[in-house]
């Protein structure tokens, strides 16, 4: 396979720019296509047949676009439709940010209790849980969803008072338990980690999906001689189903730069 062809990464909206900042960090040679279903956010509340049905169409427009590994960067997406993407994907490697964010949790927690964070449909479906019960069958994992993190995070609301209220009545259950770390996941989440950390306290640490997804992705480039040799420059596509106001704002508080240019898809 041509290892300058781009990495597809997608999500529900702009939220998975977290996933695509760490991305151009831990790998600068290597192009990127983003696809934020903007349209459609957010998935976090709707059923399983519909997120499965546009996760579906997501994954053909990215193999479209000669990706050469697929990220699912939207943890509500992984939680229940993982599945669609391995099957339509075939050849082409799949990394998702329930994944590495499971696989981090595990390997670093040592009283062998962890907290979960997400949406509700990411944490109805229970795949943190049992995707770290395969890794470690006597792990005690505590879920809890947060549903208004994502509208607060999208406000810009990230030291606000009622975001700091917020998540201490949404993390109080989970605290009340012997946990050393907590899963932010959701992709909106990682913007929240000052003040989750000052609700958490100094003994839990904050297992953030986006960097562990890079980490990931880079083993998995490696193990496969498919990463980028950096013989051309690393290009960066965002394509989104609908151009909301105030896109440009948030989207460059996501990746922290820049968006660049933005093309809209037509279905
Ligand atoms: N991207 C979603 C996730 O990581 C959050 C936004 C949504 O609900 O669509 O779970």
């Amino acid at each position: 396979m041509d290892s300058s062809r781009p990495i597809g990464v997608f999500d529900s909206g702009i939220g998975g720019l977290t996933v695509v900042r760490a991305l151009m960090e831990r790998l600068p040679l290597e192009s990127i296509v983003y696809f934020g279903d903007t349209a459609r956010v957010p998935y976090g509340i709707k059923s399983v047949t519909t997120i499965e049905h546009f996760t579906g169409q997501i994954v053909d427009y990215l193999l479209g676009q000669r990706v050469k590994m697929l990220i699912v960067a939207c943890n509500t997406m992984a939680a229940v439709a993982a599945d669609v993407v391995k099957a339509r994907a075939g050849e082409i490697p799949v990394l998702d940010v329930i994944e590495a964010g499971a696989l981090a949790a595990v390997a670093g927690s040592s009283v062998r209790g962890v907290g979960v964070i997400g949406t509700p449909t990411t944490i109805n479906s229970n795949a943190y849980a049992r995707r770290m019960h395969r890794l470690d069958p006597a792990l005690r994992v505590y879920s809890q969803a947060c549903p208004l993190f994502v509208p607060l995070v999208e406000e810009g609301w990230l030291d606000h008072p009622v975001t700091r209220l917020t998540a201490q009545e949404y993390l109080k259950p989970v605290l009340a338990e012997e946990v050393d770390s907590l899963v932010l996941g959701c992709t909106h989440y990682p913007l929240l980690k000052p003040l989750l950390k000052e609700v958490a306290g100094e003994r839990v640490r904050l297992v953030d999906s986006a960097t562990t997804t890079a980490e990931l992705a880079a083993a998995r480039l490696h193990e496969l001689g498919i990463a980028s040799d950096g013989q051309r420059a690393a290009d960066y596509r965002y394509v989104v189903t609908d151009v909301p106001l105030r896109f440009q704002t948030i989207g460059e508080r996501f990746l922290g730069r820049s968006l660049g240019r933005v093309e809209r898809v037509e279905w």
